[in-house]
């Protein structure tokens, strides 16, 4: 064994691999970056399913953008060719049909495993300090998130992209003063044009993937920075060996890369069987009226956004004011950026937090999945009076929690994590 110019152990003079790589590790740090992020980046022994969906999101992500570059090779962003060019690509290219289902179908499950993978955050206090900056990162990609699958949506030019596109755009008129003038810019039309497809085409296949890419390299480095938390909401970087090794960690390659790999496969299974089987979902994925192409003078009878924004939809409707109904919207998403800041307790882990935390966030869970559930119904007065309430739990469970988290009887924390191995 000799070391590298970077400290980094090769095998030696013998192998021409090894000797390549000590020639890149004199001009790039390849072997020590290797080390600080995979090989020996220790993460808790103990870490669950829960923890598997960063990972599941990277690979949706990598899924979509590569998807997107071969559906873009045939996508034509006008309004005259738009609906046409996707129905050419699922019936006369190559594949065509494939490429577009996995990136439809993607984009609902992009959301499927992050808001697994923002409830296992909120389970487990990864948003409590030192991980605030962590935490608002995420919720960065996840306001870029809903950008990119806004913008998408209109592509295909059909009804719902484009009175979806409609309603959406115009609650920025809800805004005193601005309003308006801000719609107008928005669109860079007096309605949903052919400008404002080419816009949105723009800022869908290339500015926010840019943003969501580099947002995910800045959510990772963070991560690795603090490093990752666990069940039990522990620090193990407290506790290390005579080696610096926290004692609770093992190595994020290979034995955390070889658990993942297992989820992934499963993952894989089920993508593919939305995608082969039910790619519209039921009209959840791909909603009906979106296979007409969009008419200008038809308002399609009910429009609803696609399931993952109907939770904020229906608190639009909830609400009498459409100005108010935009506010609280948005507010419903600044909370959760606040949420650090918010809850007061030192315990992280909602195993040994009081029973204030596990109702509150129960009550979160129920009316965020209520909400999206009434959002997708017509706005018949017991679906808004049903809306009414949830968006009163929800926001009760923010405006509350600096009062009932700091009175929380919590249980005593573990000096080491929970860990039962396989005997
Ligand atoms: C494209 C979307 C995203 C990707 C690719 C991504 C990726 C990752 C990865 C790979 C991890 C480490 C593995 C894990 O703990 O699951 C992680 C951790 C984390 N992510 Fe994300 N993430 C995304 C979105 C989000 C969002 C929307 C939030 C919250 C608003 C968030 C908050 C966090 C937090 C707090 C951690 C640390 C968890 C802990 O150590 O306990 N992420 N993310």
């Amino acid at each position: 064994m000799s070391a590298g110019p970077t400290g980094a152990a090769s095998t030696g003079g013998g192998g021409r691999g090894a000797r390549f790589i000590d020639w890149i590790d004199e001009r790039f740090p390849l072997t020590a970056m290797m080390k600080e992020h995979v090989t020996e980046y220790y993460a808790a022994k103990s870490l669950n399913i829960w923890y598997v969906f960063g990972v599941l999101a990277l690979v949706v992500l990598i899924i979509q953008l590569v998807t997107g570059i071969f559906l873009t090779m045939n996508y034509k962003p006008s309004a005259e060719d738009a609906f046409a060019s996707v129905e050419y690509i699922m019936r006369e290219v190559e594949w065509g049909w494939l490429i577009r289902y996995m990136h439809s179908t993607g984009a609902s499950m992009f959301f499927v495993v992050v808001y697994l993978h923002m409830f296992r955050g909120l389970m487990y206090g990864s948003y409590k300090a030192p991980r605030e900056l962590l935490w608002v990162v995420g919720m960065l990609i996840y306001l870029a998130l809903m950008a990119e699958a806004f913008m998408g949506y209109l592509l295909p030019w059909g009804q719902m992209s484009y009175w979806g596109a409609q309603v959406i755009v115009s609650l920025f008129g809800a805004i005193p003063v601005i309003g308006g003038g801000l719609m107008e810019w928005i669109r860079g039309d007096y309605f949903i044009s052919d400008i404002t497809l080419n816009r949105f085409f723009a800022f869908h296949v290339v500015a926010v993937p840019l943003a969501l890419i580099l947002l995910v390299v800045v959510h990772i480095l963070a991560l690795h920075t603090t490093g990752s938390l666990n069940p039990d909401g522990i620090e193990i970087k407290e506790k290390k060996g005579p080696t610096g090794i926290p004692l609770d960690g093992i190595a994020f390659h290979p034995f955390h890369t070889s658990k993942d790999l297992v989820v992934i496969i499963v993952f894989a299974i089920i993508f593919a069987s939305v995608m082969f089987f039910a790619p519209e979902m039921g009209g959840y994925f791909l909603e009906h009226a979106n296979f007409e192409p969009a008419n200008l003078l038809k308002t399609p009878e009910h429009i609803a956004p696609v399931w993952y924004f109907t939770p904020f939809y229906a608190i639009l409707r909830a609400v009498p004011s459409k100005g108010w109904g935009a506010f609280l919207m948005l507010a419903a998403i600044v909370f959760l950026f606040l949420l650090p800041w918010l809850d007061r307790c030192k315990v992280k882990s909602i195993r040994y937090r009081g029973w204030q935390f596990k109702v509150a966030l129960g009550a979160l869970a129920i009316s965020f999945v209520a909400l999206g559930a009434l959002g997708l119904q017509p706005d018949t007065p017991l679906v808004i009076t049903g809306a009414r309430v949830f968006t009163i739990i929800y926001f009760a469970v923010f405006l509350l929690m600096p009062l009932y988290t700091a009175r929380e009887r919590t249980k005593p924390v573990p000096e080491r994590v929970v860990y039962h191995g396989h005997e």
